[in-house]
């Protein structure tokens, strides 16, 4: 059968398109990445996906009079590749309305807390300034509201006494490698349904939505 196309959006390190890049090198995962778009010529993931042999393009935001007509080129990209399904990873651009209306429930994003909570910037210590005792990150579908949407699946880290921005980060990030390849492979094999404010996965062992690492 063919392979999903993916179209992955980045700005910066790259790790979790890297992480995709990855899984999508088995024979049997049942998607590609097609194509990654940079709003940022400077993002070190361009030279990972250049190497790893996909396609990559940038659209800087600032050649744009306003946040809709830079959707519209970045959309064009991936239309251009074919693409079924956009990935953001770490791609830290507000986009207008349009863009998660024109790609509706074929739009992911990784975040890295328990969404609802910790919306926006530094979340990690948005995190660790709150107390909490877990965090973790949120794959969710794209909605035109920040950091919302229908989740898809989670993975709880413990926040530990005496962490850091950088050390929680760090303990998220490796959970994240984790999810995001699962989430896409669900995606490609057509198992994920959205109702309204809900999405469920089919057909995936009991708690394969939920992962819970208590490794420091
Ligand atoms: C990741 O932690 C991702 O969850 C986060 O940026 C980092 C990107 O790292 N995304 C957001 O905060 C989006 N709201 P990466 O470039 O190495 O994948």
């Amino acid at each position: 059968m063919a392979k999903l196309k993916v179209g992955v959006l980045i700005s910066g390190r790259g790790s979790n398109m890297a992480a995709l890049i990855r899984a999508a090198a088995a024979p049997d995962y049942p998607a590609e990445i097609a194509c990654v778009v940079s709003n940022r010529a400077e993002a070190p993931g361009l030279g990972i996906a250049t190497a790893a042999g996909i396609p990559t393009a940038v659209v800087s935001h600032r050649s744009h009079p306003d946040r809709e007509s830079f959707d519209r080129e970045v959309s064009a990209e991936l239309e251009r590749h074919g693409v079924g399904l956009v990935v953001m990873a770490g791609f830290m651009r507000i986009m207008s309305p349009w863009f998660p209306t024109r790609w509706a429930n074929r739009l992911i994003n990784i975040h890295p807390s328990l969404l609802p909570a910790f919306r926006g910037l530094h979340v990690q210590q948005q995190a660790i300034d709150a107390g909490v005792r877990l965090s973790g990150c949120t794959a969710h579908f794209v909605i035109p509201d920040l950091d919302s949407g229908p989740v898809i699946a989670q993975a709880a880290v413990p926040v530990l006494e005496g962490d850091t921005a950088e050390t929680l980060s760090a303990r998220i990030l490796r959970q994240e490698h984790r999810l995001y390849p699962e989430v896409v492979r669900w995606f490609a094999e057509g198992r994920i349904a959205v109702d309204g404010v809900r999405a469920t996965v089919a057909g995936v062992p009991p708690g394969a939505t939920l992962l819970f690492s208590p490794e420091p």
